[in-house]
């Protein structure tokens, strides 16, 4: 009788999940899946990652392919007898799934059971998710680039993975505007014709000549079009760390202190407001050091989007920002943890992309739903600007 009332109250009925493989913006392949309902078909697809935290889950169980299949045979009729009615829910699809995909997978099939979800509701993802939320993420714009990112140029590159701007305009239209100004800039000041694998520009420059050019470009914008602007890192240190820091442009090698000496000069000499990823994935304690800095420090590698990582990090104030990668843990019930944790601190969130992407936009509702204060997204190519249109369009109130 009981199971009866329940089935009564269903209101969304899947009829089938697809997964299947397709390419993501460097050619490489990754997983897509679809979740099929009497609404229509709802999609997403997982990005992927170059400079990887070696504490990421795995993205695939086994491999992409053994992933597909286990999903491909996934029983619309199993999944629909554990009655997935709000987002907490999905801990029960969470049990039957456990250990049988990797983060990829995970990500992939919650997104898509969450729009199939919010359309029944008739909301779109991001109010599904919360609702209420007013204010935007900023978005954070890699502008030049280098490290495990980037080809380099005649064999030189800046060792920092990327160079930011994050603007201050009152809109998200008006950020996109001035990070394409910016962006623009970039590339007339390095006379650079290469771009990599995020939509930065590549440059033979060291890190410093490049944050010297990042302070022109900055007072350009504000002497042309009064807009303000502030300049970030991602160091990505863990990349060129082997017990010591091993720079290469210029060579020189950094111990774990001198290093963060080095990182206390530059937020002093180029008025940085974001650093990434300064010291190893290990150094919690480094990082307690530098965030004692007037500057965001935040968290990727160190953090991962775990809670257990994200929790050690708060109790030893390592930092004041937190990258979140839904895709570097899989699911969804934790990613909203790392947020609600992450805000409990004070810590802001920083939702963001991975160097290989699709144009898959699920991070911008992610981002406005969970009502995080960054997204860092990139600036140019088609697979960076889907997730700021999407954000556009949340921010006029339009549908998807
Ligand atoms: P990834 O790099 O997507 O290649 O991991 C992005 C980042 O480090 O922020
Ligand atoms: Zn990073």
């Amino acid at each position: 009788m009981r199971k009866k009332v329940d089935i009564i109250n269903i209101k969304m009925i899947i009829k089938k999940v697809i997964a299947k493989r397709v390419k993501d913006s460097r050619g490489e392949a990754t997983i897509q899946i679809i979740v099929q309902t009497s609404d229509g078909k709802f999609k997403t697809s997982a990005p992927s990652g170059k400079s990887v935290g070696k504490y990421e889950a795995k993205p695939y169980a086994r491999d992409l392919n053994s992933d597909i299949s286990i999903i491909n045979n996934l029983n619309a009729k199993k999944i629909n007898s554990l009655i997935i009615k709000k987002f907490e829910d999905l801990t029960k699809l969470e049990k039957v799934v456990k250990n049988k995909i990797g983060a990829n997978s995970l990500f992939a099939l919650e997104a898509s059971l969450l729009k199939a979800l919010a359309c029944e509701n008739e909301k779109e993802l991001w109010q599904f998710l919360e609702g209420k939320t007013k204010k935007l993420p900023r978005p954070i714009c890699n502008i030049i680039g280098g490290g495990v990112h980037s080809r380099g140029i005649k064999g030189k590159k800046p060792d920092f993975q990327e160079f930011l701007f994050i603007s201050n305009a009152k809109t998200i239209e008006g950020c996109i505007k001035v990070n394409k100004i910016a962006h623009r800039f970039a590339y007339k000041l390095l006379r650079s014709q290469k771009k990599n694998d995020e939509g930065a520009w590549e440059t033979n420059r060291s890190n410093e000549e490049v944050l010297e050019i990042m302070n022109v470009i900055k007072k350009k914008i504000k002497k042309k079009f009064n807009e303000n602007l502030v300049i970030g890192i991602d160091a990505a240190a863990s990349s060129f760390f082997k017990k010591t820091y091993n720079y290469k442009n210029p060579k020189r090698e950094l111990s774990e202190n001198k290093q963060i000496e080095a990182i206390k000069g530059l937020i002093k000499g180029y008025n940085l407001y974001y650093v990434e990823d300064p010291l190893n994935e290990d150094d919690f304690a480094g990082f307690k050091e530098l965030n004692k800095e007037k500057c965001f420090i935040v968290g990727d590698d160190l953090t991962v989007t775990n809670p257990k990582r994200l929790k050690k990090a708060i109790k030893m104030k390592a930092i004041n920002g937190v990258i979140v990668k839904p895709n570097q843990i899989g699911s969804l019930l934790k990613v909203k943890e790392v947020i609600a944790l992450a805000k409990k601190a004070g810590i802001k969130t920083i939702m963001s992309h991975r160097s290989g992407e699709t144009e898959d936009d699920t991070i911008a509702d992610l981002g406005v739903g969970f009502g995080c204060d960054f997204i860092k997204t990139g600036i140019y190519g088609l697979v960076r600007e889907s997730k700021l249109k999407r954000l556009v369009k949340i921010e006029k109130g339009l549908k998807r």
